[in-house]
């Protein structure tokens, strides 16, 4: 160790949502009632215990139960790798982990190769964004060897990225103060990349002269669209309409529409405003339940809209989710408004049984919700036009998770239940833009931090990760939350009746309790044939692939939390082998894991590798702030003249063939 103490970044500290929660209701604590669920539910193991919950609620569930119970084994075939810590990434034997994108890398024919020391926002414009999160796919013609993908830039990490702006004053790191200049660059860095990508000869490629290559970024002309469009807070001095945005931000997960079009959910949006509220404005409340402003971000030193003192209805216009039309290199990005607005992590979708689409939202935040969106019309896959305002028209529904393992979506529809003028509510927009206000009245349940959600069609339930919460005090368990300071998150399966994913209730359990199941306190629940290296703690992005096999992303795991790197863990459901996990990829030391996404003919997996380098674990040696002069590793290119740079990376069999088969 060296005697330098680390503090931690600004913007290291805004991923890790570092605050107490902000929500301040008493909503479901039941200690009682937890009581009650776990002292039968700990005793019952596996397909037991999903019969148990199926019985109380009918035929379907109960269907859907037993199939899972005649898995036999694990359904997972690959040899698992070592958990640990270093300073480059590994896959399973007889895998390519290649990699495909790196920050910086051009995206147009004519756009200008990365020069770490003489960058621009111009030139950022026309390269591959900073900390890659979210990746998808759409296909051309239905292709598994062509088409675009699609990449969130979540947020930018300046000690990574720019020379010279570290100093080490006292012991502690210091970052200089940004310039007009540094804070173009991070504007172009965030947002997003959609890229052609092609297959050739078992290898994928980047199609620089791709004709729909678009970047988006925090100065793309956006529109507000649906319910709250228009509404006087929307309205700012530079947009009168209320529906005109400049820019997108902090866009974490996301989805691909069954319609073709990219979804890219704005979570931590509260880190870029500035600034104090001119005395008594009417957005005090609203702005506190979002912790806004927060200052991670010192845009608001160079342009009005990010300091709230000067320009305060600017954060009512972030926290939604962003379509994007791809087929159209020109299309105007639409903020959905009817999805509401929240710090949002992904939007995966999938068609319910009568052609409504249902969207599965969660809220990062301790002590925040799960939600869903139910379109009011239905898919047409043979009318792409006709589904392009889907999204504007709908249900918001928000969950409640009851200690018997039954759930309700109970939805946030102005004028019903609490929703009123009584409690402060005019329209459905206001129930739009203070989403957690009216999810507070109507008691959904308090989560540890909701992450990606997964809908998976082949077994008629939903993954929801939840990746921790070290503030949850006894006092403050539920059922669905059932650990105090829970360290290492867990992932509750939700099962929708009927198997129709629009519907309004269902059951749940909880799939797993991370953390290292060899320590009795932790409380883990692990499968007995999860290795030691299989088993992972805080479950952040998340994937079905086209066999219903889920494969879960973490963001949390370090040499000092848990002794191994995030990675990708292969986690049965269904069968004997249920609350098994095994390693597939592990990524160097201080990245988060991002992606993952498999094509449907499950020959190559996309993973994303965001922030390497970042913080400061103890490996090796390395117990010191890393930053661009002093970094923890180089990967991926391990070029003293290159700074850390993070990458898509894409995993293919040797020789071909599927992913784990
Ligand atoms: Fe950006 Fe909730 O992870
Ligand atoms: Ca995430
Ligand atoms: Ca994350």
């Amino acid at each position: 160790m060296s005697d330098t103490e680390f503090t931690g970044f600004k913007t290291s500290l805004l991923e890790e949502a570092e605050g107490e929660g902000l929500n301040p209701t008493t909503n479901p604590t039941m200690g009682e009632v937890i009581a009650a669920r776990f002292s039968r539910r700990g005793f019952l193991q596996g397909s037991l215990a999903i019969s148990a919950i199926a019985a109380t609620v009918g035929s379907t569930a109960l269907l859907t139960a037993n199939k899972a119970a005649a898995q036999s084994g694990s359904r997972f075939s690959f040899e698992e790798i070592e958990a640990g810590v270093d300073e480059t990434h590994h896959v399973a034997p007889g895998y390519d982990a290649d990699i495909l994108l790196r920050w910086g890398d051009p995206l147009f024919a004519d756009a200008p190769e990365f020069d770490p020391n003489a960058q621009s926002a111009e030139k950022q414009r026309r390269q591959f964004g900073y900390n890659n999160d979210y990746v998808g796919f759409v296909p051309f013609d239905g292709s598994h060897q062509h088409g675009l993908l699609v990449v969130n830039h979540e947020y930018t990490n300046e000690h990574l990225m720019f020379p010279e702006i570290v100093t080490i004053v006292d012991g502690k790191a210091k970052v200089a103060p940004a310039d007009r200049n540094r804070v173009d660059i991070e504007m172009a860095a965030h947002g997003g990349t959609i890229v052609e990508i092609r297959k050739q000869n078992g290898k994928w490629q980047v199609v620089k002269d791709g004709a729909l290559n678009r970047r988006i970024t925090a100065t793309t002309e956006m529109e507000l669209t649906g319910p709250a469009a228009g509404h006087d807070r929307l309205k700012t001095q530079a947009d009168a309409t209320g529906r005109a945005v400049i820019g997108t931000l902090n866009n974490c997960a996301g989805g691909v529409t069954p319609w073709g079009t990219y979804v890219m959910a704005e979570e931590n949006f509260h880190g870029y405003f500035l600034g104090e509220l001119p005395e008594g404005h009417p957005e005090a409340a609203n702005y506190k339940r979002y912790g806004v402003p927060d200052g991670a971000y010192e845009w608001g030193n160079f342009y009005d809209r990010y300091d709230v003192s000067k320009e305060p209805n600017e954060p009512n216009r972030f926290g939604w989710v962003v379509e994007v039309d791809v087929q159209d290199q020109s299309s105007t990005p639409k903020k959905r408004t009817a999805l509401g607005r929240f710090k949002h992590e992904g939007a995966e979708s999938i068609v319910a049984p009568n052609g409504q689409v249902v969207f599965y939202l969660g809220d990062d935040e301790r002590f925040d919700y799960v939600y869903k969106f139910v379109t009011a019309g239905t898919f047409d896959p043979d009318d792409r036009a006709a589904n392009m305002d889907l999204l504007d028209e709908g249900t918001l529904y928000v969950a409640r998770f009851d200690a018997d393992g039954t759930m309700a979506w109970l939805p946030l529809t102005f004028g019903e239940g609490p929703l009123t003028a009584d409690n402060g509510f005019e329209s459905q927009a206001d129930v739009l833009i203070e989403t957690r206000g009216a999810a507070d009245l109507l008691g959904a349940t308090k989560m540890d931090r909701p992450e990606d959600i997964q809908p998976n069609a082949t077994n008629g339930r939903v993954y929801v990760m939840l990746t921790n919460n070290t503030k949850r005090t006894d006092e403050q368990l539920n059922a669905a939350n059932p650990r105090a300071k829970n360290a290492f998150g867990h992932i509750v399966e939700i099962a929708e009746a009927d198997g129709d994913f629009a519907a309004t209730n269902g059951t749940w359990e909880i799939l797993l309790k991370c953390g290292d199941p060899s320590v009795a306190e932790v409380g883990a629940s692990f499968s007995t044939e999860t290795s030691k290296n299989g088993w992972f703690g805080m479950p952040d992005n998340c994937h079905v692939d086209a066999a219903g096999r889920l494969w879960v992303a973490t963001d949390g795991n370090s040499p000092g939390a848990t002794g191994r790197t995030d990675g990708i863990w292969a986690v049965d459901t269904d069968g004997d082998a249920r609350a098994t996990s095994k390693l597939f990829f592990r990524v160097p030391v201080g990245a988060e894991m991002c992606g993952p996404l498999v094509l449907e003919d499950m020959e190559t997996m996309f993973v994303a590798v965001q922030h390497p380098a970042d913080g400061g674990d103890d490996w090796d040696g390395f117990g010191r702030p890393s930053y661009y002069e002093d970094l923890s590793t180089r990967w991926p290119d391990f070029d003293d003249a290159m700074p850390v740079r993070p990458s898509v990376v894409v995993i293919t069999r040797q020789g071909g063939g599927k992913i784990a088969s």
